[in-house]
């Protein structure tokens, strides 16, 4: 390890970020009675420029009126490069209640921008005497955002959670594709004749896993736009999980079991990371720092990964 120790990422469960728009308010009971971790309450691209200013008082009615019950309640502002976002951020920490735990900001392309919330959230919290410090996610979903991701992940102690908006990021990025994630016709190898499709989302995935590792944030999977193929959902959050991240976006009630189900540990792997621990604690009596468990070598390392899965299953028993 670096003498520079990585910090723990926010112990809270983050399986699945529950979207709706602020324009729909019968949803809002629907997404409080949900199985999401995390409901995100939409201002940006799901409102449409005239309904701004309504959903907004929407969302300012619904942290008063609607019981959130233990869900992480977070809401998406208008980006920075639009006339709203300022009045998002004043509106909600002055006439929002307490209960609104997080303030979401889409399309961040530098460390300056979540300066910039972090500043008016700071003074707005301040002058209203507010309790609850409320924290930050951000989405990277543009070519600048994933080449500053590392000066992202770093910028604010706010900061909870980041996650890669795929659409976005495609269109940023100039990727000939169209829909919102998952496997593209177009990528694929070719090994005698017989083509495969490796994933075009692995970079930018990883590296924002990296950068949330090294600064203890949670990194997330954003959305997959066909809510009809429970499969392709099911193949790209396992790619993630895999990866190393914690949840995926629900853009329709019926992803929100499919997200919980593949960032839940299964009750198979939870019992293996503890027999890992336990052969362990067994070689370490005996003074031995690696040993055989089921044919194959574990060491200090596989500690650590078996702890992950204990701690991830810990987090999410309920
Ligand atoms: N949260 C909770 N419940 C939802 C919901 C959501 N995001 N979206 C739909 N529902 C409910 C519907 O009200 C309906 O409930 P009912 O059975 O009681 O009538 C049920 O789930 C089935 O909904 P369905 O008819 O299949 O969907 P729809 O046509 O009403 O809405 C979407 C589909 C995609 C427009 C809608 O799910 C949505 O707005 N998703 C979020 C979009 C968003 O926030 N995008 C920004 C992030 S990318
Ligand atoms: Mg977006």
């Amino acid at each position: 390890m670096s003498f520079r120790i990585q910090p723990p990422a926010p112990a809270r469960p983050n399986r699945c970020q529950l979207f709706g728009p602020g324009s729909r308010t019968a949803l809002f009971e629907k997404m409080a009675a949900s199985a999401a971790d995390v409901i995100n309450l939409d201002l940006e691209d799901s409102v449409a420029p005239g309904d701004k200013a309504s959903a907004r008082a929407n969302i300012i009615a619904a942290s008063h009126d609607v019981n959130w019950g233990n869900k992480h309640l977070s809401v998406r502002i208008n980006g920075l490069d639009t006339p709203w976002w300022y009045r998002d951020v004043v509106d909600l920490l002055e006439q929002g209640s307490e209960r609104i735990d997080q303030i979401m900001i889409p399309k961040v392309g530098c460390a300056a921008d979540v300066y910039a919330v972090d500043a008016l959230v700071t003074a707005v919290e301040a002058a209203m005497g507010r309790k609850k410090r409320i924290s930050l996610e951000v989405i990277i979903e543009s070519a600048a955002g994933i080449a500053h991701v590392e000066e992202i992940a770093a910028s604010s102690p706010r900061l909870q959670a980041m996650s890669l908006g795929a659409a976005d990021f495609a269109a940023s990025m100039g990727m000939a594709t169209t829909g919102i994630g998952g496997t593209q016709e177009h990528y694929y190898m070719l090994h005698e004749g017989a083509k495969y499709w490796p994933d075009p989302w692995h970079w930018a995935q990883a590296a924002i896993v990296a950068a949330c590792r090294t600064h203890g944030v949670l990194p997330v999977d954003g959305p997959f736009g066909d809510f009809s193929d429970d499969e392709g959902f099911r193949a790209q959050a396992r790619r993630s999980a895999t990866l190393g991240m914690v949840g995926k976006w629900a853009i329709h009630p019926k992803q929100v079991a499919l997200a919980n189900e593949v960032f839940t540990p299964s009750a198979a792997a939870v019992a293996e990371a503890r027999e890992i621990l336990a052969a362990m604690e067994a070689a370490k009596a005996r003074g031995e720092g690696a040993t055989v468990y089921k044919g194959r070598l574990v060491d200090i390392a596989s500690i650590k990964q078996a702890e992950g899965i204990v701690r991830q299953a810990d987090l999410t028993a309920s």
